[in-house]
């Protein structure tokens, strides 16, 4: 999610890592800083904003080493601001880390009670107090880095200086991607090929569990429990820009792969799989305030709307509590019968939505509980609730929201799962069993996407229609929706998402033999409805595209073109059908040429009204 740059050589560690940062930036974070060694120590210099600020802050600073680590932030824990941007120094350490480390809390209590003091808001501070401790109790560097590491659960690439071994820097992986670069007498560490490439194209790409010491002339590859990894380093032949796509002709499919990640780092610390248990960060609603929540309204704008509504599914069905869904638009300039015993659930990835602000406001006068679902950490919507649940999508740079909106449903269904739970509508063996299938979807994700390639021969297929109906039933009625919207937004195809038992109130007289229609086939409740639906469309010449089950034999004669995917359990089915939807869209897009990831019109943040 946020970007790391190490340099060891004989370079001006300052212009590499800067300039390192720089080709990372288009992702839009929010602070940076580097280390760099100083007559013997280590010198910080951070600052929130923007690369060119930082960069200009170290035109009047002085380094005499030439090593150094750079980091430039997206805020996970803690607001963006200077104190929380990392380097993170302590007593001769400093770390910059990717990730979540999720126990940081009880590591941060723990080294607190020893007299540790902490100047950050982030849970990546305990990184460089952990190091310190080792090295105070008289570990090496190495073995320092290798204890602490130990120590923490969740997922971390970390790039590390020690005073007292002021030659080397070491770098450690779980979870989250890293790099080493390989030079003639000089070596670098990045989270990601674009800040390094223009150095070099002799890379490593690091395993879970895998430490790096990189020094000047030499680096060498250990597993945590100290034996050697022999790894020949790879030739790196993509140009910068697709560097920063890493490797993806477009940031939108790039976002579509990274998904499986995106969806565990938003469960990542919050459940517990033996039990079923949610905690939910940023939420402190207690349990008397949520025994009296009557209603809930859950609000948003587009496919952040349409999160919303599989949301209302999963949040009736697991705590029992009515749920409206609005429009940002509309909710706004309605009198909604909100009261202080509701709960309003706004949901947005950039936080910044205006009609999703003003709702917030509305809600706020109505004197009801404000809840966020937020990307963005400290927009303003996740700053003006009483409540932020984040979802830790990492940036989305495609204008078509993909991973935020898989990542949306996930905090929907931690809620819904929250809330049956703390009220006592869900008991704890359903809860422990769905718990069981949840962690489960990100494997299921990973499994359509290794599909791509037959959709995109489907898509090819239909590339050139000028109309799309998109059907689904019940949970999958709002997947119909958004699946039209991908491929209207990015592709100019006119497509509408229609609940499928409301095709023979009207859409079905679009229906002929150029028509392609979408259907959306999971064996639910209503699996037999939706083959009597497609019966209808194939009566009338329609072309059906089924999204089934791997095992459906039913659907083979039934439908032109079949899209297979794992079952699951109803309530998770949304985010596996979602997916070949934003793939069959994008696939379209691109074969008719569009700007797919700027489409015309469309602006990733409504900022206005
Ligand atoms: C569609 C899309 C938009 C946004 C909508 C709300 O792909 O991205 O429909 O979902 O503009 O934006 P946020 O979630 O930032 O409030």
């Amino acid at each position: 999610m946020c970007g790391i740059v190490g340099y060891v050589g004989s370079k001006v560690p300052g212009s590499v890592l800067v300039e390192g940062l720089k080709r990372l930036e288009y992702r839009g974070y929010d602070s940076a800083g580097v280390a760099i060694f100083d007559n013997g120590g280590i010198k910080i210099c951070r600052c929130e904003g923007k690369i060119a600020d930082l960069e200009k802050r170290l035109v009047d600073e002085h380094f005499d080493g030439s090593i150094g680590i750079g980091h430039t932030r997206w805020a996970t824990h803690g607001r963006p601001s200077e104190t929380n941007a990392h380097p993170h120094y302590y007593e001769g350490i400093a770390v910059v880390h990717n990730g979540i480390i999720e126990n940081y809390l009880e590591l941060k209590t723990m080294m607190i009670e020893e007299g540790g003091v902490f100047s950050s808001e982030t849970d990546s501070e305990v990184l460089s107090h952990l190091i310190a401790r080792s090295i105070r109790k008289g570990l090496s560097f190495e073995d320092a880095v290798r204890e602490s590491i130990s120590m923490v659960r969740g997922s971390y690439a970390i790039a590390v200086l020690c005073e007292k071994d002021p030659t080397r820097i070491i770098a450690a992986r779980n979870e989250s991607p890293l790099i080493l670069g390989v030079g003639e007498n000089e070596n670098y560490v990045a989270s990601d090929i674009p800040a390094i490439l223009s150095h070099t194209r002799k890379m490593l790409f690091l395993d879970d569990g895998e430490i790096a010491v990189l020094d000047r002339d030499a680096y060498r590859i250990q597993t945590l429990d100290g034996e050697a990894v022999e790894r020949e380093p790879k030739h790196i032949s993509w140009d910068p820009i697709m560097a920063e796509k890493g490797g993806y002709k477009h940031f939108m499919l790039k976002e579509i792969f990274e998904q499986p990640r995106a969806i565990i780092d938003t469960l990542r610390g919050r459940i517990v799989e033996d039990t079923g248990d949610v905690f939910l960060d940023g939420v402190t609603l207690d349990e008397e305030t949520l025994k009296r929540i009557n209603r809930i309204y859950v609000i948003a704008c587009g496919t952040s709307y349409y999160a919303g509504l599989v949301g209302k599914f999963m949040i009736e069905e697991l705590s029992h509590i009515p749920v409206e869904v609005d429009l940002a638009s509309e909710f706004r300039y309605r009198d909604p019968l909100a009261d202080e015993n509701s709960l309003i659930v706004l949901i947005s990835q950039s936080g910044e939505t205006a009609d999703t602000l003003a709702a917030m406001r509305q809600g706020r006068e109505k004197g009801a509980k404000l809840l966020s679902i937020c990307n963005v950490v400290e927009s303003t919507l996740a700053r003006d609730c009483d409540h932020v649940l984040y979802t830790h999508a990492g940036p989305e740079i495609g204008v078509a929201s993909t991973k935020a909106f898989t990542c949306q449903m996930t905090a929907l269904l931690l809620l819904a799962m929250y809330l049956g739970r703390t009220r006592g509508d869900l008991e704890a063996d359903r809860a422990k069993e769905l718990m069981q299938h949840v962690v489960q979807v990100p494997g299921y994700v990973e499994d359509v996407l290794e599909r791509a390639e037959e959709i995109r021969e489907i898509a090819e297929f239909y590339a050139d229609a000028a109309d799309f109906l998109y059907l689904g039933r019940g949970i999958n009625y709002p997947i119909a929706l958004e699946g039209a919207l991908k491929l209207k937004e990015i592709s100019y195809i006119h497509a509408e998402g229609y609940p499928a038992g409301e095709m023979k109130h009207g859409p079905i007289a679009l229906i002929d033999e150029v028509m392609p229609v979408v259907t959306l086939v999971p064996r639910d409740s209503v699996y037999e409805k939706i083959l009597s639906n497609i019966e209808e469309v194939k009566a009338r010449k329609g072309q059906v595209i089924a999204v089934a089950e791997d095992d459906d034999r039913e659907i083979a004669e039934r439908a032109d073109h079949i899209i297979k995917v794992p079952h699951a359990d109803t309530i998770l089915t949304p985010f596996i059908l979602v997916i070949p939807l934003q793939l069959f869209a994008y696939y379209v897009a691109d074969f008719k040429g569009t700007d797919v990831d700027q489409p015309r019109n469309l602006a990733k943040s409504v900022t206005v009204e």
